[in-house]
This record gives C-alpha cells, sequence and structure tokens, in this order.
C-alpha cells in the first residue's frame, strides 16, 4: 500500500488540503510527515490537525524551536515563532484541544526507521539542523559520512528543494528523473530523497510539492493550489513578516 510523505508544510493550509485532496484521488491514506508543519505559516493549528493521523511524524526544526528555544532564528523569524506559539496557546480554543496540539509535537521523532528505510528531517547525521542541497554532491566527504548512516534509502525535507541524491554521488532533480524513481534499478546503491516542500517551495517552482512511494517506485508530485489565500492571511497578519508571502508567489 502506497504511502504520501510530506515535508515543510509550514503552516499553509491551502498547499496542504491541496496535497490530501490529491492523496485521496490516488487512494493514499497513510501519511508519514517529515517536520515542519508549521512556522512561516498562518495556520499552524489547522495544519497539525490534520496531520495527527501521520503514522510517521518526523521532528522539524520549526518545532523543536516552538518546543524548546529559536536560537539560529533572525528577529523576523523569530517574530513569526512567537507568534505562532501563541497560536498554539490561544485562550479563544478549548484547553483541551491546546493540549492535544503539544502532545502531538512532544511525540515527534529525530530519526524514524521502517526496515531500509528511514525517514528524517534534515539529514541522519544532525536530523534538525544539517541541510543537503544538490551542490553537496560535490562534497563527497559530507555524503558519504551521511550515506555511511542509511541502509537503502532515506527521505529528507529541510531545504525544500526536491531532489535524489545516489551513493555514487551523482544527483538529479525530479524533473530530470520524469518525475519518478524505481528504487529496484539502484543495485547496491543508496539513496537520499528530498520530497519537496508543501508549504513553501525553494526551487523557483510555487506549486506544491510532495512524493508517494509504493515500497518500490517514489512518485514526485507537483500541484497547484490557492497560493493567493494563504498570501492574503500572511499579509492581514501583522506578526508574520509579509516577505514570507512575497516568496510564495515565486516558489524561493
Ligand atoms: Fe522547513
Amino acid at each position: 500500500m502506497s504511502i504520501a510523505i510530506l515535508a515543510d508544510i509550514h503552516a499553509n493550509l491551502e498547499a496542504l488540503t491541496r496535497v490530501l485532496e490529491d492523496m485521496e484521488s490516488r487512494g493514499v491514506r497513510r501519511i508519514v510527515c517529515l517536520g515542519d508543519i508549521l512556522g512561516y505559516g498562518p495556520n499552524p493549528r489547522e495544519c497539525l490537525k490534520l496531520l495527527f493521523s501521520s503514522e510517521v511524524a518526523i521532528l522539524g526544526n520549526h518545532e523543536e524551536a516552538v518546543m524548546f528555544y529559536g536560537e539560529d532564528f533572525n528577529p523576523k523569524a523569530r517574530e513569526a515563532l512567537e507568534w505562532t506559539k501563541d497560536q498554539l496557546n490561544s485562550t479563544a480554543h478549548e484547553r483541551t484541544e491546546n493540549y492535544d496540539l503539544w502532545n502531538f509535537l512532544s511525540t515527534m521523532q529525530q530519526v524514524v526507521e521502517d526496515g531500509d528505510v528511514m525517514y528524517t528531517h534534515g539529514s541522519p547525521r544532525i536530523p534538525t539542523r544539517e541541510y543537503v542541497v544538490p551542490a553537496d554532491s560535490r562534497n563527497h566527504e559530507k555524503m558519504a559520512g551521511i550515506f555511511e548512516l542509511i541502509k537503502r534509502v532515506c527521505f529528507i525535507g529541510h531545504s525544500h528543494i526536491p531532489h535524489v541524491y545516489t551513493s555514487d554521488m551523482k544527483h538529479a532533480s525530479p524533473d530530470a528523473l520524469g518525475g519518478a524513481i524505481d528504487l529496484r534499478k539502484l543495485g547496491d546503491r543508496k539513496i537520499l530523497i528530498n520530497t519537496g516542500s508543501v508549504g513553501q517551495p525553494r526551487d523557483g517552482d510555487p506549486r506544491t510539492s510532495y512524493v508517494t512511494f509504493d515500497g518500490n517506485i517514489v512518485r514526485f508530485h507537483r500541484l497547484e493550489y490557492d497560493v493567493q489565500t494563504t498570501v492574503d492571511k500572511i499579509y492581514a497578519e501583522p506578526r508574520i513578516p509579509n516577505f514570507l508571502a512575497d516568496r510564495l508567489l515565486v516558489g524561493r
């Protein structure tokens, strides 16, 4: 049975509901969430609730920052972070509902392994911190260190750039792969797959990004969604910086 793997939702309800609809149309109901459900966007509560049923819920750096601290957040990102915290503690909602949100956050894990498939947010080395980006393919030492920790397949988010990396130091965009990759063709190579970002794509394509996985084939999906509604919500909230809306329109 296929699973959907979602990363970096960033409180973007319109993008998340678009992905959930698309999953539904494909008959996919199982969700693995790779973290950063909240942060940046205007609907943290709603996005958390929609993902309560995730089979795997990985801790992102934004969840970590909301629960503990955001030491490496700049002042603008910190203000959005404080706004997010206030939303989760909002007295406009039942206290038990707020507890449910915080309880869900507290169940999130840094790394989950299911047989030879691993799930984490940033990288297996430093789960909520380390980025892997296409330029890292030239950094053989870094990539070898990461692949050492992977049994066969690892799904990540964090950079918001959908991409595929293999242990023979090759890499490719989903487009270059025709939107899908058959893991049976890897031989004894290992693979690291960034699913892209549901709610804040940064590869120059503003469409929402996620993957489905049936155990053999990983399919990348890009979908248009009602980005203007998300943008308008951010503009309407003075504590979320406007540039977080502007970037959604261009996928940067
Ligand atoms: Fe993120």
